[in-house]
């Protein structure tokens, strides 16, 4: 099996050479636009979520251009992480965004979701946060590729844990709300976490800087079992019940759990999206 991303056939498993010469005649006489094909010769590892690769025939390159509903992304394939099969659950959060949402982005990688969010939706701002410098580099060129202007789209360079009070990001949040003395906040946050570190939530962290007017739409990505996902994510829920009570906030009406990618990650392990509302525990 193989993944389409950008120009580049990224095959996964191993196969025999004579086998991948075929596939990749194959690939080039059946699909034109495809001009290299490179084998995945590790899992993705660390925080960064990079990944090792070899180009086994056409161009010799990693990087490419990513199109999806229309949004250029910029990747490579094995410096950064990027999924071709989360387009729908990108696309269906960004047809979630309302306007004037002030939409934070953290784990943004090479800015898909971002740049559909503020190439396709009226949100104010998107603003997102990035710790891995390559993929980092993608996302500055995918918001040029979009010809977003960076003014509705300011990118971090930082780990998650720091950003909210980076002198930088607090700056930014003057620009937008110059009366206000305080951090920057967000009507939407979207956390889709990597799969490490199961019980990190980093929802201390961004709720830090939720907006509490209306009451706060978080969108979190957590790793379940077809079982967990058929009786309601019950772990998952009870885990972000109790985070966010620690931190002085409720989740207000029920959460909607979402599959965010159709191929199981790992031994049947799927990507799922709770998509829920916060807001103070002191308010009614
Ligand atoms: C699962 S990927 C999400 C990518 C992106 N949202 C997308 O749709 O393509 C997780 C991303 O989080 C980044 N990351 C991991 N740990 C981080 C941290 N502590 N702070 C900031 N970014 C981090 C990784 O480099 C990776 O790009």
């Amino acid at each position: 099996m193989q993944d389409i991303v950008g120009d580049i056939a990224v095959f996964k498993h191993p196969v025999q050479e004579c086998d991948l010469r075929a596939a990749a005649d194959r690939f080039f006489a059946a699909r034109p636009g495809v001009k290299v094909i490179a084998l995945k010769t590790s899992g993705m590892s660390g925080p960064g979520r990079q990944s090792s690769h070899i180009v086994v025939a056409g161009e010799n390159r990693l990087h490419t251009t990513h199109k999806e509903y229309g949004i250029q992304t910029k990747v490579h394939v094995s410096d950064a992480f990027f999924s071709q099969r989360m387009a729908a659950e990108r696309h269906r959060i960004s047809s979630l965004v309302e306007e004037g949402d002030r939409v934070l982005i953290l784990f943004a990688g090479c800015g898909p979701l971002a740049c559909m969010v503020a190439k396709r939706t009226s949100a104010a701002e998107t603003v997102c946060i990035e710790s891995n410098s390559a993929a980092f580099q993608c996302l500055l060129e995918s918001r040029t590729l979009n010809k977003i202007d960076p003014l509705r789209m300011p990118c971090f360079l930082a780990d998650v844990r720091d950003f909210p009070t980076l002198p930088t990001h607090v700056g930014a949040g003057l620009v937008h709300s110059a009366q206000r003395a305080r951090l920057p906040t967000y009507t939407r946050l979207v956390i889709p976490r990597p799969k490490i570190e199961p019980e990190a939530t980093y929802l201390d962290i961004v709720l830090q800087v939720a907006d509490v007017r209306k009451g706060a739409m978080i969108h979190y990505y957590d790793f379940a079992t077809q079982e967990e996902i058929s009786t309601g994510a019950p772990r998952t829920l009870s885990l972000l019940e109790s985070t966010c009570k620690a931190a002085g906030w409720k989740i207000v009406g029920t959460p909607s759990i979402f599959r965010a990618s159709g191929a199981a990650i790992g031994i049947k392990l799927y990507r799922i999206c709770v998509d829920f509302r916060v807001l103070p525990d002191n308010l009614e």
